[in-house]
């Protein structure tokens, strides 16, 4: 890459400018999490007209669900040809699909005809195999820019892989971001779904080319359940909700925008925030309940923007669950910050509630209502307390310890605005390299001023705990200065995670047990433009005997 046009696109604070002591200019909406949604941004150019949200009504179009998959009929296990397993197959294709009652259809890529995509409902230890069909147009309706890692002008502009996100999987189908096909090709995917209960999502993970593609609508929900949580006795059926938050910015034509950079053949921005909130890909909608209690199966399915979610009436959501499945016990809430690719399972009870409208807000933002009905319901469901034995990983239990920076890298270096894992690129030789069955800790030392949620590919772990630091000196100086006290992880936190937010200057400790397939997977920042853009790396799990 040149870096003459490079050099337009630096960020406007500088690494230099900072130690300088130059103004700094203050993100918009640093939140509490430190995540700084819509800090340093390139040059961008103008964006088209945007839909006035103020001028549209809300809360006329009831909450969609997607539907559940239908099994295709069966097929023979890839690791037993006398065992036939339940087969699905879905078509990735263009359809289009209304936001809003007043709103012209919008065109989306996805899975099915749905943002998100068709369920798949399955049962931990009852494998499946998906056929992942790719009947795109081929070429892209969002913005690619051929400078990014996995997507040069020699690359098939549509491309697709699907990644079930929190899946244990044999590295065949897992979904490798360079294991991408084109418009006319199919995958057929194997998910042995040896793990707990928890809600997975599925999503797109095409080299270079991830955000656009998630963007353009590509994710969907997938369900593994189990006899314990059967006997929990939680709500189910109608009364189990998925909601699934997606901001997009949408024209006033109703078609997506994706923003650019004023290079037109290097259009890739640092991160993507969309001025409207899509639940189940709807805007505004609305949920008729009862007075009861709901069982929330809440996703993040993001590009980049963090929530911080409230109930309009100030009554509590109860934790019951977090990425990987249930918590040992349940957390009561009356805020909920969710970052990209986290999931979290929630009871809400409505029952002294009767007749009121509530709003779920992201800070100050309405995103949609909840209607409750008038009359009182029997209801017979559950919210345990204790709920299942989470045994908490001793650190001793670890045979090696690995400290790895999350990096912002800037102009003095010659490079664009990129956020690197290690100081590393995506084709630098691999470098993590636990060894199957064994246990270690990882320490993400986040030297930037943002947030990131970090994410592993076959694993689930827990968190340690996150300490502050001073990056200035660790940066500079090759110093680990700490800054305070460690911080225990909060209490929805404490059970099984497989996405975790490294917090800003701080070190993030999480310890991962290395159990499933050896092979090569990847780990990476959920922010799909810092993922697309350098923030991702393969990992490999190495056989015993190979180690
Ligand atoms: Cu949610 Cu590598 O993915
Ligand atoms: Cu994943
Ligand atoms: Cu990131």
């Amino acid at each position: 890459m040149a870096s003459s046009h490079l050099f337009l696109r630096r960020t406007i604070i500088t690494r230099r400018d900072f130690l300088a002591g130059a103004a700094v200019v203050k993100s918009l909406a640093a939140s509490e999490s430190g995540h700084h949604q819509m800090a340093h941004m390139p040059p961008v150019a103008t964006a088209p007209k945007l839909l006035n949200v103020e001028k549209l009504t809300p809360f006329v179009d009831p909450l969609p669900l997607p539907r559940i998959a239908q099994r295709t009929g069966m097929m023979a296990s890839p690791t037993n040809r006398k065992k036939h397993v339940p087969f699905y197959r879905v078509p990735i294709q263009e359809f289009v699909s209304q936001v809003h009652r007043d709103v012209p259809a919008t065109r989306f890529w996805g899975y099915g005809n749905s943002i998100p995509g068709p369920t798949i409902e399955t049962r931990s230890g009852e494998e499946i195999l998906v056929e992942w069909q790719n009947k795109l147009p081929s070429k892209h309706f969002l913005p690619v820019d051929h400078h990014l890692m996995g997507a040069e002008k020699d690359k098939p502009e549509v491309r697709t892989v699907v990644h079930l996100h929190g899946a244990k999987v044999p590295p065949a189908s897992d979904g490798y971001p360079e294991d991408w096909y084109v418009p006319g090709q199919s995958k057929v995917y194997h998910y042995p779904n040896q793990q707990d209960a928890a809600l997975l999502w599925y999503h797109d993970h095409a080299m270079g080319i991830n955000r656009l593609n998630i963007c353009a609508g590509m994710l969907g929900l997938y369900t593994i359940r189990d006899s314990f949580e059967d006997s929990l006795n939680l709500p189910k059926g109608e009364f189990e909700i998925p909601l699934v938050l997606t901001d997009r910015m949408i024209r006033a034509d109703g078609q997506l925008y994706y923003p650019v950079s004023q290079l037109a053949d290097a259009p890739w921005l640092p991160e993507y925030f969309g001025d409207v909130v899509l639940i189940n890909g709807k805007l505004l909608p609305y949920l008729e309940v009862q007075p009861r209690k709901y069982r929330f199966r809440l996703l993040n399915g993001s590009n980049g923007r963090f929530y911080f979610l409230t109930l309009a009436n100030g009554q509590s959501l109860h934790h019951i669950g977090s990425d990987q499945g249930l918590l040992a016990r349940s957390v009561e809430a009356q805020r909920l910050t969710i970052a990209p690719g986290e999931r979290m399972d929630l009871i809400v009870d409505f029952a002294d509630h009767a007749g009121e409208e509530i709003l779920l807000n992201d800070n100050a933002v309405r995103i949609m209502q909840f209607r409750v009905a008038k009359n009182k319901v029997a209801d017979a469901s559950s919210l345990p307390g204790q709920i299942r034995a989470v045994l908490r990983m001793p650190e001793s239990s670890a045979i090696r310890t690995r400290t790895l920076t999350l990096e912002e890298v800037d102009y003095l270096t010659g490079e664009p605005d990129v956020h690197l894992l290690d100081g590393k690129r995506w084709h630098e030789p691999i470098s993590e390299n636990p060894v199957l069955d064994t246990t270690e800790i990882w320490e993400l030392m986040n030297l930037t001023d943002d947030a990131h949620p970090i994410h592993l590919h076959l694993v689930r772990f827990q968190i340690l705990d996150r300490r502050p630091l001073n990056t200035g000196a660790y940066l500079y100086q090759k110093k680990l200065l700490y800054t305070g006290e460690a911080v225990p992880p909060e209490p929805h936190e404490m059970g099984w995670k497989d996405t975790i937010r490294a917090t800003p200057g701080a070190c993030t400790r999480i310890i991962v047990n290395f159990s499933g397939y050896p092979g090569r997977y990847v780990w990476h920042c959920h922010i799909l433009e810092h993922e697309d853009n350098e923030m991702m790396r393969p990992y490999e799990v190495l056989a015993p005997a190979n180690a």
